[in-house]
C-alpha cells in the first residue's frame, strides 16, 4: 500500500468530506444520548501543512486555502474547527476525520478509529493518547466493521451512530466491490447507523454502475453529495469526489445544500466550469 494522505490533506476532497463530516456529527449530537463513531479508514488523524508531503502536492492550496468565513454556516464550522486544531498544534495543522470526530463529538460519545498502515496507525496513536473517548485499531478497517457492530461498550448499547469509510481507492473501481460489501454487512448489523462512503470522481459516467448498486443497498434512505471543481473529462485525474450518505440524520440535506453550492463556488478550477449534485438516490419515507 502507497497511498499517503499527507500528500492530500487539506484539498478539495476533504473540504467536502470534512464539512459534510461535521454536519453529520452536528445532527447527531442534537439529541442528548450518546453516539459512536467507527472510522474505518481513519489516517493519521493530524497533518502538516508546511512538511515535505504537502508542500509537494501543494493540493491544500487548491482546498482548504481558497475557503473563507461568512459564506456558509457548515464551512465556519468547518473553518472555526481547523482553527481550533491549529491553536493546539500550530500553524500548519490540519485535523484529519478522527481529530474532527474528537472535536465535533461529546464527553458520553465514543469513537473508534481503524489505521492499516503500521506507521500511521503509531502516530494515530500517540496523537489520541490523552483522549479516552478514543480507541484506535490497527486493523482493517473493513473487517471492523463485522467486529465492532453493533457498538457496545461494558453494558452501554449506542441507538445512535456513524460509520465513515474513506478508502484509498488503490484498486480504482474495485475497491468499492469491499465497500459495499462493508457496507451490507454494517447495516445489517446497526441498521439505524448513518453511514458515508467517500469516493473520488474521475468521469462520472463510470460510476453509474456503482450507483446503481449504491441504490440497492439495505438502507432506509440514500444520498449522493458530489463536488466537481473541473469537469469530469479526464479520466486520469481526480476531478471532484462524492459522499454517498446511507440513513443520513433529519435534515441533513437542507444542512449541506447551501454548503455545497459554496464549495463549488469557491473551489472549482474556472469559474463556472465545477459542478455539485445533492441526489436521492433513496429519499426517506
Ligand atoms: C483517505 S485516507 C484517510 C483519511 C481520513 N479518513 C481523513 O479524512 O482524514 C485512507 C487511509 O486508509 C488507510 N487504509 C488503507 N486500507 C485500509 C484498510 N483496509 N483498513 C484500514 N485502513 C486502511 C490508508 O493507510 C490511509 O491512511
Amino acid at each position: 500500500m502507497n497511498y499517503r494522505h499527507a500528500f492530500h490533506a487539506g484539498n478539495h476532497a476533504d473540504a467536502l468530506k470534512h464539512v459534510a463530516l461535521l454536519a453529520l456529527c452536528e445532527s447527531l449530537a442534537a439529541k442528548p444520548a450518546p453516539c459512536f463513531a467507527l472510522d474505518t479508514h481513519a489516517g493519521r488523524g493530524l497533518y502538516r501543512l508546511e512538511g515535505e508531503e504537502a508542500r509537494r502536492s501543494g493540493e491544500a492550496d487548491a482546498g482548504i486555502a481558497r475557503l473563507r468565513p461568512g459564506v456558509d454556516s457548515a464551512i465556519d464550522r468547518y473553518l472555526e474547527a481547523i482553527a481550533a486544531c491549529r491553536e493546539r498544534h500550530g500553524a500548519d495543522a490540519y485535523p484529519g476525520s478522527p481529530w474532527l470526530l474528537a472535536h465535533a463529538l461529546r464527553a458520553q460519545d465514543r469513537i473508534a478509529c481503524c489505521e492499516l498502515q503500521p506507521g500511521e496507525a503509531a502516530a494515530l496513536k500517540a496523537n489520541f493518547a490523552g483522549d479516552a473517548r478514543v480507541a484506535v485499531h490497527a486493523r482493517d478497517g473493513y473487517a471492523a466493521i463485522k467486529a465492532l457492530l453493533a457498538p457496545k461498550i461494558g453494558d452501554q448499547r449506542f441507538a445512535r451512530g456513524l460509520v465513515l469509510v474513506d478508502p484509498p481507492y488503490e484498486a480504482q473501481l474495485a475497491e468499492f466491490d469491499a465497500a459495499f460489501a462493508a457496507l451490507r454487512e454494517g447495516l445489517s448489523r446497526w441498521p439505524q447507523a448513518a453511514f458515508a462512503l467517500w469516493y473520488p470522481l474521475k468521469q462520472r459516467r463510470a460510476l453509474q454502475p456503482m450507483l446503481r448498486e449504491a441504490a440497492a443497498l439495505p438502507a432506509k434512505s440514500a444520498l449522493l453529495v458530489e463536488l466537481l471543481v473541473r469537469p469530469d473529462d479526464s479520466p486520469l485525474r481526480m476531478n471532484g469526489s462524492g459522499l454517498l450518505l446511507l440513513n443520513p440524520p433529519f435534515g441533513i440535506e437542507e444542512r449541506l445544500a447551501p454548503a455545497l453550492s459554496a464549495l463549488r463556488r469557491l473551489l472549482e478550477e474556472d469559474e463556472g466550469h465545477g459542478d455539485a449534485r445533492l441526489e436521492w438516490l433513496r429519499a426517506p419515507a
